[in-house]
């Protein structure tokens, strides 16, 4: 870890597995939504739930545009980052799938070895990859998701992975690796109730 640390390093001194890796959030969805009881809370209660439970969910939290599935991940990145609700605080990282490509094929043209980059993605105890459906489905995507999805489910980390495609799209683009651990591990979380962009909701 460099002498510097940036304050926004996790508080989780003395635990080897926890390199300074940048949140990630986007400016938007930095201020977590309202605290209630109404359904979307719930899921977000649901989902932050599952992680640091050390069972390693990989979930597909999937819905169309709108429904507030960015701000959802990112309140659960939130919460578990800063230890919330008396938890232990853990390392994050949220990334949309583009921004993860982009980054892994940078080792190309960099001193950085793919490897390093992966275990970028591999280490924090919750990753987000967000608009899993903004992707070229190449074979070198492919095997880069297929990766880092798996190493994280043998080191038994949560892995929310979020597209605006339905369950049956997400099962042909992720492919079958990724699908079968997502069925045993994790699951299906829908979201899909009002489009808060179109003026829905509170
Ligand atoms: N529970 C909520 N209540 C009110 N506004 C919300 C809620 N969830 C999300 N939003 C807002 O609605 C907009 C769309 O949410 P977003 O998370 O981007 O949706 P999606 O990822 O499903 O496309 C954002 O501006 C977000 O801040
Ligand atoms: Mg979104």
């Amino acid at each position: 870890m460099p002498a510097s640390t940036p304050s926004t390093t996790p508080p989780s001194p003395g635990r080897s597995e926890v390199v300074y890796i940048p949140f990630g959030v986007p400016e938007r969805f930095r201020v977590p939504i309202h605290e209630g009881d109404d359904p979307w809370c719930r899921k977000r209660a649901e989902l932050w739930g599952m992680v640091g439970t050390g069972k390693g969910a990989i979930v597909l939290i999937h819905g169309p545009r709108g429904r507030g599935k960015t701000q959802m991940v990112c309140d659960v990145c939130h919460f578990v980052r800063n230890g919330l609700g008396g938890r232990k605080p853990v390392n994050t990282r949220y990334t949309t799938a583009m921004d993860l490509f982009r980054d892994i094929r940078g080792a190309f043209n960099s001193d950085t070895r793919e490897l390093d980059l992966i275990q970028r993605y591999a280490t924090p105890a919750l990753l987000v990859i967000d608009e899993a459906h903004e992707r070229g489905q190449t074979d070198f995507e492919g095997r880069v998701l297929t990766e880092i999805v798996d190493k994280r489910y043998i080191a038994m980390r949560e892995t929310f992975i979020v597209t605006n495609e339905t369950p049956e799209q997400a099962q042909k683009s992720l492919g079958p690796s990724i699908w079968s651990r997502m069925t045993q591990t994790g699951g299906l979380v829908e979201v899909n109730w009002v489009n808060y962009r179109a003026g829905g909701g509170k």
